[in-house]
């Protein structure tokens, strides 16, 4: 057994993460006075939420009238009815109080003449269910949105006094005998030190896995930390295989350029100068979803009207845009495709091309936070003393396709759910669990042995193994062969963890050690998203089968539970929860039941 001696902390409530979703949590947590820790393993306003650019979705009504029904009402349609409708009722409703208590905490949105926040459309975002036109419904702090909020929570949360434990890397979840989440066992990774922080509730805010991909918007950190904790806990991931394509990542570098500049009027053109938008979307054009633009890019690319050299990307166009409107509305985006595309956006179209940018799957949840263990006795209780928000759970709010900008309200909503219900679950009055050792004991054996593997394989060899065969197997479009083989792939990769050398032992600073880490959270996640794509035999919002391209209600209108144990993965499914909370009219509008039908646009 590896002996690591360790300082305890003792808190009511760990958040793992400061993103928009651990911050709105420790925040909330930290207001009603909960004695609140947020341990993160990046500076707060460094974590991934900074570069979310376009916006933040919310009815409010500021540009023409909107409700939150129509709101839910696209957020059902947009997740191709596989989304948990009481959990996108509970969004959609919320989404306006919770960007306004932001306005309050003091982000510096940008504003309309009338001195109220400004919204500009986004892709899936419509009118009259469905059957008006596009909405200005995206409330956009010029085109750094993510940055604004990122801030403004840090530092609401420093100043209600919640505790940060920064450049903390959190290595597993601390668990009793009988399944209670205790806590989480931490490396400091500026002087080595170890420490296991004993709470009454964590709540896991790690984000995405992104870079279980080649090419992908995320950041390097986005390595799904807290789908690995609760896979290794035994606990399952809900619906993997929806992986999200960005259509605008600049062709080569993946970095964003964001939707908002086809909601300001950029389109797209092929090698012909066509707008193909309009073939594929006659409605909505290029402010259709992004799983229905990113197939019709691919599907362009693939026909031979791709352009470029190898005809194997697309054009944004902006340089029909006003200078002026450019500097004020996308000045982050314009500089980014100088810097990554040495494109001036006044004059020349940005190259773009389809990337990794979003996992609608995650660790399940209820729409308070609360994991579920859906392969339990009770498939609806919840793991006692465990929450997950953000990129990381799954609500399910976004089914099988995420509505662009209904991100960073998720991180808002969800984060606030967390601590509206800690508040009531947790007592701080009562003493904190006793741990129990042989949980921690684990979690410092499977760490030491990382730091001592002297195996043949250098983690960069094996995490770049696992990212060529992700996106090649599990791409924007998907057939049962490539999954098949993605499975077959991914499954030798995954068993080669047992193979690693790392070469750096030391404590202090040991970026070999933590990427090691990383990679084995990376790789569950990897491979529960391969499995459920090889499963599940129909197409479904970013799951676009070339053998099975329809919809196939009656036998997948479900989730997909996965566990993974070392490198194997087990699959069973739960059902999509179709009631909404409420059927009461509100606003002159009545909520009833959407059923499915043909997603159009
Ligand atoms: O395009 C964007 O600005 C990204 C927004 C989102 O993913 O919600």
């Amino acid at each position: 057994m590896a002996a690591y001696e360790f300082e305890t902390h003792e808190y009511d409530v760990v958040v793992v993460g400061a993103g928009g979703a651990g911050l709105r949590a420790t925040l909330g947590m930290a207001e009603q006075g909960l004695r609140t820790a947020c341990v993160t393993k990046v500076f707060p306003t460094r974590s991934h939420t900074v570069a979310a650019q376009g916006g933040i979705a919310a009815s409010l009504s500021n540009m023409g009238p909107d409700h939150w029904q129509w709101h839910m009402f696209d957020t059902v349609k947009g997740s191709d009815w596989l989304g948990d409708t009481d959990a996108m009722e509970y969004l959609a409703r919320e989404a306006p109080k919770a960007v306004y208590e932001l306005e309050h905490y003091g982000v510096p949105f940008s504003r309309t003449e009338e001195g109220k926040i400004y919204q500009r459309p986004f892709g899936g975002h419509t009118t009259e269910f469905g059957d008006g036109p596009p909405v200005q419904r995206t409330c956009a702090a010029a085109d750094r949105t993510g940055h604004a909020i990122l801030h403004t929570l840090y530092g609401q949360s420093l100043k209600n006094n919640a505790e940060f434990y920064i450049e903390y890397f959190a290595i597993d979840l601390i668990m009793s005998e009988d399944g209670v989440c205790q806590g989480v066992v931490c490396w400091k990774l500026d002087d080595g030190t170890m420490h296991v922080f004993n709470a009454k509730t964590v709540v896991l805010a790690t984000g995405g896995y992104g870079r279980a991909y080649f090419s992908c918007t995320s950041a390097h950190t986005c390595t799904g930390d807290g789908g690995g904790m609760v896979a290794r806990a035994g606990l399952p991931l809900q619906d993997m295989e929806f992986v999200q394509f960005h259509p605008t990542g600049i062709y080569g570098a993946g970095c964003l350029i964001t939707e908002g500049a086809r909601g300001e009027g950029g389109y797209l053109t092929n090698a012909e100068g066509e707008r193909f938008m309009e073939r594929y979307a006659p409605q909505y054009k290029d402010l259709a979803p992004r799983d229905y633009v990113s197939r019709s890019m691919t599907m362009e690319i693939r026909e031979g009207r791709g352009v470029g050299e190898h005809g194997d990307h697309i054009h944004l166009n902006l340089s029909h845009l006003p200078a002026e409107a450019l500097a004020e509305r996308l000045p982050g985006i314009s500089e980014s495709a100088k810097i990554f595309a040495g494109v001036d956006v006044t004059k020349e179209p940005i190259p773009v091309l389809p990337t990794v940018h979003y996992n609608m799957g995650g660790i399940p949840t209820n729409y308070w936070g609360e994991v579920l263990n859906p392969t339990a006795k009770d498939p609806n209780a919840v793991v006692p003393g465990l929450m997950a928000v953000g990129e990381a759970g799954c609500a399910s709010v976004h089914g099988a396709n995420r509505l662009g900008s209904n991100s960073l309200i998720d991180l808002v909503v969800f984060g606030r759910a967390a601590a509206i219900r800690a508040g009531k679950v947790v007592d701080p009055e009562a003493p904190n669990p006793e741990l129990n050792r042989p949980s921690i004991d684990k979690a410092f054996d499977r760490f030491d042995g990382l730091r001592h593997a002297k195996g043949n394989i250098p983690t960069a060899e094996l995490r770049l193994e696992m990212q060529r065969t992700m996106q090649a197997d599990a791409a924007v479009f998907r057939t049962d062969e490539t999954l098949k083989e993605g499975v077959e792939k991914m499954t030798a990769i995954a068993a080669k963890v047992d193979d690693l050398a790392v070469t750096d032992r030391s404590l202090v600073w040991n970026s070999d050690l933590m990427e090691t880490l990383e990679l084995t959270n990376l790789m569950p996640n990897a491979l529960a998203t391969i499995h459920g794509a090889e499963a599940r035999k129909e197409s479904r919002g970013a799951h676009a089968s070339e053998d099975h391209p329809t919809r196939d209600d009656e036998n997948w209108r479900v989730h997909t539970i996965s566990r993974v144990e070392g490198n194997q993965v087990t699959l069973t499914h739960r059902p999509v929860i179709v009631d909404p909370l409420t059927t009461e009219a509100e606003g002159g509008i009545a909520l009833k039941k959407i059923a499915p039908k043909a997603r159009t646009f």
